[in-house]
This record gives structure tokens, C-alpha cells and sequence, in this order.
């Protein structure tokens, strides 16, 4: 017989886990995210379940399972690695009721844990109808095949769904579409209008529904670009029309990503608004080229900059003294033009001129390069190079670790 699919509201629900292992080490942050209140009986439980356990998330019974252990509880997980002490939970829980979940054997089970994921405001969980026979690998490669089809958007079921309204302000990562967040992309799946910034992964954009209005905010340095007011207005605007407005942005919203004076003007003309953080290129991008920004014994500190204005501009409100007389890392954004006078200010503030530098263009894309050189010569490297932005500048001792990285890797993969 098929089994009769059910969503069980655990919330304040006291559900009994025996054994300690694995399983239970998968199965306890589930149901604590379901609100379960979980009383775990093993006499040795796994480093995680014990962290639960001190913090007072989960109740531990430091001991064997005992008759009785079912009694008051909704729910039991009998999956400890000896079949006579599951056996026996189950028997108990039969006695009195209570569905039981046995992890060694279905057959014997009388409820299934389906694989089950989340996408978006659904919860898909997937049985298959006979579990004995078939590989649980199958039914979470058709969970993972649901979910990813819904959070991409590729998997669509507009009709039905509640609106989403408002705005939701997304960071896109430094440029790999793999590089956003699961949620990211489900609110760009779910989106009427799409404003996007140069930077932001535009490669997503190929796979929105065709009625999705995308309007390039892109601002390319010293060129064209949307002025951050009518940025504003267009979000306010769209979103006030009963659209579900997602700014796509690169890296992180709040990174020096004016990201909070779209929130700020969303929320003076009382549009709903919502923010995804994102991953920023000033840190994915060193890591890109396996430059770690802080390293045990190297580097305890890092700092990211914006050289949007060079040293010495009357707007520049960088202590470039603090900086230059730290031995933290730097991480440089918006740097490549006024290299010269970044070098020039650390040099006379006590960096060394054979301080390790790396400039690190398109990290993520496909067309990433790294130029590796000196504070001293970094600015004429560049030059030579013809190095354009976007790119990442760090500079420490942490960029000779990724030199590390790269001869160990050739040993690796030859
Ligand atoms: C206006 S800032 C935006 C930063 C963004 N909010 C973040 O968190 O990554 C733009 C600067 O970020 C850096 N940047 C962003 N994406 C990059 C990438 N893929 N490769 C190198 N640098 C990048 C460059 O320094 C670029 O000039």
C-alpha cells in the first residue's frame, strides 16, 4: 500500500529520539526546526548533539533506552546501530500508538522520513512507495531536481501563489551565478521587474520568465550609469504599480553597495521592502585566486577599503597612517586608477616596498587574472598589464600563502 503523505506540526510536541549516531545527528536540527521538543536517549551522542544538548536546545538522557522512555511523546526515532534496542523502542511506541520511525529497518517501520527540502514558502518531501527495494538515493535526487527547479525558477507555479509584493534588494556574489544565495535566486525567479547593477551575476537573467521586466542600472566607472535617485524612484515606483520589484546588485547590498539608501528610500514611501545579503567580492574574490584574507601566524586582520577617492581627496575619510602602519591584511576596492597613490601612502607610512601584492580582475568569471608583485611596483605592473576594473587589490603577507597554494596544487593535479 502506497503511505499517506502528512505534514506533521511538531511545534512544543515532544518527540522521542533513541541513539546518538549519524542518523539522529541528521534527524534532531530537523525536527528542532519543526519546534519539536526532543528528548535524545543514548548513553553516547555525537559532537553536534552535544552542543545541542549544552545549550539547551535538545533534553540528553545520558543512558540506554528504558521501557517507558515512549510514554508523552508524539513522535519516535528508533535509530540506534543495534536492531533488538530499535525493535524494542518500536514495540513500545506500537503499544501505545505513537507513529515510529525505525532508521535499520522500513519494512518494520510504521512511518517513512521522506527527503525533504525547502524551496521558497514549500516544503517538498519525497517517499518512495517502497522503500525497501528502492535506493533512498533516488528520492533525494528527485527532492534536490524539485527544489532546485523552484529556487532557479525553471520549476514555476505562478498561478496559485500568493503575490509577492515589495522589494527585495539581493545580493548577487562577486559574479559566478553559482555565488548567490538559495534564497537570492528564488526571489529573482520570483520577480516582475529586475533592476541590475553591472556587477550583479547577469548570467541569471537569461533564465527569467520572458514578462520579467530587467532594467540595467548598470554603472560602468566613469560612464553611463542610472543615477542612484531615479535607482530609487524606479523601485518605489514599480513596486507601488503591485509588482514584485528585485534589485540585483553584485557582491553584498551593504558592501559599498548603497544598498541601505535603497532601503531607506523603499521604506519612506512605505513600500515593504527585504534584504538578501550576499557574498562579497572582498572576500570571494582573494579566495578565487586562493589568497586567503587572514591565515594563522600570517595575518589576524583585514581591512577593506574603498579607494573610490584616492588618498589625499578632500572626501577621503580612509586613515591612511592607521593602515599603513598595520601589519593587517588590505583589501582593496574600486583601487585600480589610484594604485600610485595607494602605494605611495602605505610606503610612507611604514609598509615595506616588497610587501606582497595581488590584483585580482573579474574574480569568479570566467576571464579572472591575477597579477602578483610588490608595493613598490604593483602601479607599473598594473599599468603594463592593462589591468581594468572590476578588480580586488590585496596586500600582505597572506598573498605569498596563495603562492603556496598554487605550487602544491601543480603536485596535486599533474
Ligand atoms: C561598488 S563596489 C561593490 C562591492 C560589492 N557590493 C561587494 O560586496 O562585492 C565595486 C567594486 O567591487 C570590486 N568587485 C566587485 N566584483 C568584483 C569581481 N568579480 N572581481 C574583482 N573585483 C570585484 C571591485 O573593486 C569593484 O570596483
Amino acid at each position: 500500500m502506497d503511505p499517506y503523505l502528512l505534514g506533521l506540526r511538531l511545534g512544543g510536541r515532544r518527540v522521542l529520539v533513541v541513539g546518538g549516531g549519524g542518523v539522529a545527528s541528521r534527524r534532531v536540527p530537523a525536527l528542532l526546526d519543526a519546534g519539536a521538543e526532543v528528548l535524545l536517549v543514548s548513553p553516547k551522542v555525537a559532537a553536534s548533539l552535544e552542543d545541542l544538548a549544552a545549550a539547551g536546545r535538545i533534553r540528553w538522557a545520558a543512558r540506554g533506552y528504558q521501557a517507558g522512555d515512549c510514554a508523552g511523546t508524539w513522535l519516535v526515532c528508533a535509530c540506534t546501530d543495534d536492531p533488538g534496542v530499535n525493535a524494542a523502542v518500536a514495540a513500545e511506541a506500537e503499544a501505545q500508538r505513537t507513529w515510529y520511525v525505525r532508521a535499520d529497518d522500513a519494512a518494520e517501520s510504521a512511518a517513512w522520513t521522506p527527503a525533504s527540502g525547502r524551496a521558497g514558502d514549500v516544503r517538498v518531501g519525497v517517499l518512495s512507495v517502497d522503500p525497501e527495494r528502492a535506493d533512498p538515493r533516488h528520492s533525494a535526487a528527485i527532492r534536490d531536481a524539485v527544489v532546485a527547479g523552484v529556487q532557479s525558477g525553471q520549476l514555476s507555479a505562478r498561478h496559485g501563489r500568493r503575490r509577492q509584493g515589495g522589494v527585495a534588494i539581493i545580493g548577487g556574489g562577486p559574479g559566478d551565478p553559482g555565488l548567490i544565495t538559495v534564497r537570492g535566486r528564488q526571489l529573482l525567479a520570483e520577480a516582475d521587474v529586475v533592476l541590475t547593477d553591472r556587477l550583479a551575476p547577469r548570467s541569471l537573467l537569461d533564465e527569467l520568465r520572458d514578462d520579467v521586466e530587467i532594467i540595467d542600472a548598470g554603472k560602468i566607472p566613469y560612464g553611463r550609469a542610472m543615477a542612484q535617485e531615479h535607482i530609487n524612484a524606479a523601485l518605489v515606483s514599480h513596486a507601488q504599480a503591485g509588482r514584485f520589484v528585485a534589485r540585483l546588485k553584485g557582491g553584498d547590498p551593504f558592501v559599498f553597495g548603497r544598498g541601505a539608501e535603497e532601503v531607506l528610500a523603499c521604506l519612506r514611501a512605505g513600500v515593504p521592502v527585504t534584504v538578501v545579503p550576499g557574498v562579497t567580492s572582498a572576500v570571494a574574490v582573494p579566495a578565487s585566486a586562493w589568497v586567503p584574507v587572514t591565515h594563522r601566524g600570517v595575518a589576524q586582520e583585514f581591512h577593506v577599503v574603498s579607494v573610490h577617492v584616492a588618498p589625499g581627496d578632500e572626501r577621503s575619510t580612509v586613515n591612511w597612517e592607521l593602515l599603513g602602519g598595520s601589519q593587517g591584511t588590505l583589501v582593496l576596492l574600486m583601487a585600480v586608477e589610484r594604485l600610485g597613490a595607494v602605494a605611495g601612502e602605505l610606503l610612507r607610512y611604514g609598509r615595506s616596498p616588497d610587501t606582497p601584492v595581488s590584483v585580482i580582475a573579474d574574480g569568479t568569471l570566467p576571464t579572472q587574472r591575477t597579477i602578483n608583485s610588490t608595493l613598490e611596483q604593483v602601479e607599473n605592473r598594473v599599468a603594463e598589464e592593462g589591468v581594468r576594473p572590476p578588480a580586488i587589490v590585496v596586500v600582505g603577507d597572506v598573498v605569498n600563502v596563495a603562492a603556496e597554494i598554487a605550487v602544491l596544487m601543480r603536485d596535486v593535479t599533474a
